[in-house]
This record gives C-alpha cells, sequence and structure tokens, in this order.
C-alpha cells in the first residue's frame, strides 16, 4: 500500500485513468472538487497530481488545467517488459529464452540468403516463397487452400487486424466481437472511430444466435473472432460451434476477421472458421506467439476478391514488410524449425497449466494455453486487485481492459510464459494466491 495520503489518492488516480474514467488527454477535475469529492485537502491533491505529472501520466497547462497524457490503450493492458524484481503476469509471449538459439542460426543462415532482388522494392506486397511459407505454416494449424496467391504478409497479428479493419470498414461503421476480446482490437476501433458491438459468449465461444441477432439489429459488417484459446477467457471453440458460426457468415454475407494466433497451442488441431466459410473470412497467424514477437511476422488469408484492395492499402501504409524479417522466418518453416519451437511451447505452456492447477484447486478458471482466466473472490474488484499486485511487484491484466460494452470485469488475466524461471513463476502464482485470500478491509476505500 501506498504509504502517505497523496500518494493513496495518486494511486486512485492512475487506476481511474487506467480503467478509462479519465481518458487519454481528458481534464482532471480541479483541487477543490476532487478534493471533496474523495474527503482530502485541495493540498493533498495538488500533491498527488505533482507526483502524477512527475511519472509523466499527468500534464498541466497554465489557466487551463490539468490533463492525462496521451497514451494507446494497450500501453495499460500490456506493461513494460519483466524487470528482475517483477513478477510480470502481463504479457502473452513465448519463453523466449527456449527460442533464442534457434531464432539466431536462422538470422545468421538468413544473412547467406540476401541478394539485390531480396533487398529492394518488389511490386509485391511480399516475396513469393515467403507468402509460400505463410500457407505452409497455418496449413500446419489447420488452415485449408492458403496458397502464396492468397497469402499476405503483415507486420504481426496487430497490422493484420488494423489492416483490415480498416480496408474494410469506414469510421462509424459497427464491429462485432466477443464481449470479452482482446484490447488490440478495442485500441484499433477507437483510433479509427469504429463502434464495437458485443456478442455474448458461452463455454464454447462466441453464440451464433447472438451473432445472427446482432449482425440484424446493428447492420454489422464485420465479426472479429479469436477462437483459439481465446484472449482473455481461454475459451476454445469446438468443430461444431466453427460450423455453426460459418453458417451464420454465409447466410448473413458479412466479414468474418479470425484471428487465430493461438492456434498452434491445440494439443490436436481443429479446423479454423476460414475453412467453412472461404468467401467472407480472413485468417490471420503469426510467428509472434510460438516464435517471438520481434519478429514482426504475420500472415493473411484473405479471399480472392480483396486481395487487391488490402494490397495497395498495404502499400499505401507502409510500402512492404520488410524481407528480411520473412527471410528468416521463411528459413525457420522450411526447416522444420518453427514447428519444433511451436510445440516446444505448447509443452511448456501445458505444464504450466498443470502448474495452476495445483496451486488453485479450487478455483474454476478457464485455464488454456499460454494465460489463465482467474475468477476474483467477490470481495475483489479486478481493478483494485491489479492495482495492489503492483505495489507488491506483481504484475497481472485487470479484467476491465478486455470489457466491450457493459459485461462487468470479475476477473484478471494471467500470462503463464512471460517469467523464464519455472521457481519464480511458482513464487509469484503463490503471491497472487495469497493476495486473493487477503482481506481488504483495511484498504483505501475503492
Ligand atoms: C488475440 C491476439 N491477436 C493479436 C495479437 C498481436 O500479435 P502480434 O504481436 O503478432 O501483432 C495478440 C497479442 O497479444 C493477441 O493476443
Amino acid at each position: 500500500m501506498s504509504s502517505s495520503k497523496f500518494e493513496q489518492i495518486a494511486a486512485i488516480i492512475e487506476r481511474d485513468i487506467e480503467s478509462g474514467k479519465y481518458p487519454s488527454n481528458s481534464k482532471l477535475p480541479t483541487h477543490r472538487l476532487l478534493a471533496e469529492e474523495l474527503g482530502t485537502t485541495p493540498v493533498t491533491v495538488a500533491k498527488a497530481y505533482k507526483l502524477l505529472m512527475d511519472k509523466g501520466q499527468l500534464e498541466s497547462f497554465v489557466g487551463r488545467g490539468t490533463f492525462v497524457c496521451a497514451a494507446s490503450d494497450l500501453d495499460h493492458a500490456i506493461q513494460a517488459p519483466p524487470e528482475d524484481n517483477n513478477f510480470n503476469f502481463s504479457i502473452l509471449q513465448p519463453c523466449l529464452e527456449l527460442n533464442v538459439p534457434a531464432l539466431k542460426s536462422a538470422y545468421r543462415q538468413s544473412a547467406d540468403l540476401i541478394t539485390a532482388p531480396v533487398i529492394g522494392y518488389t511490386e509485391h506486397s511480399g516475396h513469393e516463397v515467403h507468402r509460400a511459407a505463410g500457407a505452409k505454416w497455418a496449413a500446419m494449424y489447420g488452415l485449408e487452400g492458403a496458397t502464396s496467391e492468397n497469402i499476405l504478409l503483415t507486420n504481426g497479428a496487430q497490422h493484420a487486424l488494423s489492416l483490415v479493419i480498416e480496408s474494410l470498414t469506414k469510421p462509424g461503421d459497427t464491429i462485432l466481437v466477443e464481449q470479452l476480446t482482446y484490447p488490440g482490437i478495442t485500441a484499433i476501433a477507437n483510433m479509427s472511430g469504429r463502434k464495437l458491438v458485443a456478442v455474448e459468449l458461452d463455454k464454447d465461444g462466441l453464440c451464433p444466435k447472438a451473432l445472427a441477432q446482432a449482425i440484424d439489429d446493428y447492420q454489422a459488417t464485420m465479426v472479429i473472432t479469436i477462437p483459439s484459446h481465446q484472449n482473455p477467457t481461454g475459451i476454445s471453440m469446438p468443430e461444431y460451434r466453427k460450423k455453426e458460426i460459418a453458417q451464420v457468415i454465409n447466410e448473413k454475407q458479412v466479414w468474418l476477421v479470425e484471428d487465430d494466433i493461438y492456434a498452434f497451442l491445440d494439443d490436436i488441431t481443429t479446423p479454423p472458421i476460414a475453412n467453412f466459410a472461404p468467401d467472407y473470412t480472413f485468417h490471420i497467424s503469426a510467428l509472434s506467439k510460438a516464435i517471438s514477437p520481434a519478429m514482426r511476422c504475420g500472415y493473411l488469408k484473405a479471399p480472392h476478391s480483396q486481395l487487391h484492395a488490402l494490397n495497395a492499402h498495404i502499400r499505401t501504409n507502409i510500402w512492404l514488410v520488410s524481407p528480411i524479417n520473412f527471410i528468416a522466418a521463411t528459413q525457420l518453416i522450411e526447416s522444420g524449425e518453427a514447428f519444433r519451437l511451436a510445440s516446444l511451447q505448447r509443452e511448456t505452456a501445458n505444464h504450466r497449466q498443470q502448474l495452476v492447477r495445483d496451486i488453485f484447486p479450487s478455483v474454476d478458471c478457464a485455464a488454456s494455453g499460454y494465460h489463465v482466466w482467474l475468477p476474483l473472490p467477490a470481495h475483489w474488484h479486478p481493478d483494485r486487485f491489479a492495482l495492489e499486485a503492483k505495489s507488491n511487484n506483481i504484475i497481472v491484466t485487470s479484467g476491465s481492459y478486455f470489457c466491450v460494452g457493459d459485461a462487468q470485469p470479475t476477473h484478471v488475466r494471467l500470462s503463464l510464459m512471460s517469467i523464464g524461471n519455472q521457481a519464480r513463476l511458482k513464487e509469484g502464482l503463490y503471491k497472487i494466491k495469497a493476495l486473493m485470500d487477503s482481506d481488504t478491509s483495511g484498504f483505501f476505500p475503492y
């Protein structure tokens, strides 16, 4: 806990910034108003504002007031890389240490493949061999019909998402998403003026009936889903549900964006929805989660009718993805190393999930893939839990960041992979368990 009153007030303001009560660039209340609201003095509020200004979270302008500094929504949900004194449970990435040797070797070998044509501008957005390797990667995890003709190269899955959203919808359009979803999607929508509408999830993922109804109600033309090891709920759609969703998409003739970045974590491959609705589905895969987010290698399989528009969009924004990273990616895929690393990460994740089941035997959490969607006891609000954990050097992600619409957060998300050392991971999990069980009555009022 913060020691003095003004630090406690600063922590409350920080939490309110993180939860969106005070969005980026918004004006904060005057010292006097906030002091009245929080039952303290204007001087204490002034000291709290000063503390947050020093931390770069607020800025003050003479005569205009105090404002929240601009930041991407993602900055809050995904926090700084792990530091030695932190238990960082907030980043969904592979156990990087396991992949370093293979990655070094791939980049070394790639150096020999650098030729003049490879390092120049290409007419098409990406070289054919690199697109063919992307087709091979996605096919390994069940995607049918991918070829070098219909695969586009992107700077990771995030770029693929923004590319599809910005190419196929306009500002003001409504996009349907899972009621709890990856904040990277929310960030794109907020920045580009698209509206997100939440569709109900059940234990098997997106509900087909609710989806069909929402398409009609909101005249939506795009749906985005994360069918495998969903971020954040951990739900994986069974094949029957994927077929039901495909049927809705085919009947309603709307675009489906299938963000299948975690498909490689399935123990038994389930075919993606794209196989059942190929004319309307944009299927996204990437090497970020199996190998390294630093490679920025994403693959987007698009319906033939949209390839031209998407290519034009890529050229306009970035000309082309860096072929140098895709040489290494192709090397890893063609040699089979990429698949070996993906299996290694899957086994590590499975092993760590077992650890969670051992430490939290009575907690019914959707534990799957790289993360755990941990329900909190009723006395904990997830925002306050995340804040309290942070003051104990434990970084977890509050459920608030994933809520769309009126959904009320009751969980926190824990990544099991961003702490490399297993003993330290275990220590961190025990600390989280102790915090969950602790009494909150002595804390500053929420
Ligand atoms: C569901 C989902 N999609 C996309 C991304 C972004 O991936 P990339 O690093 O390939 O841009 C993430 C990252 O956490 C994610 O969880």
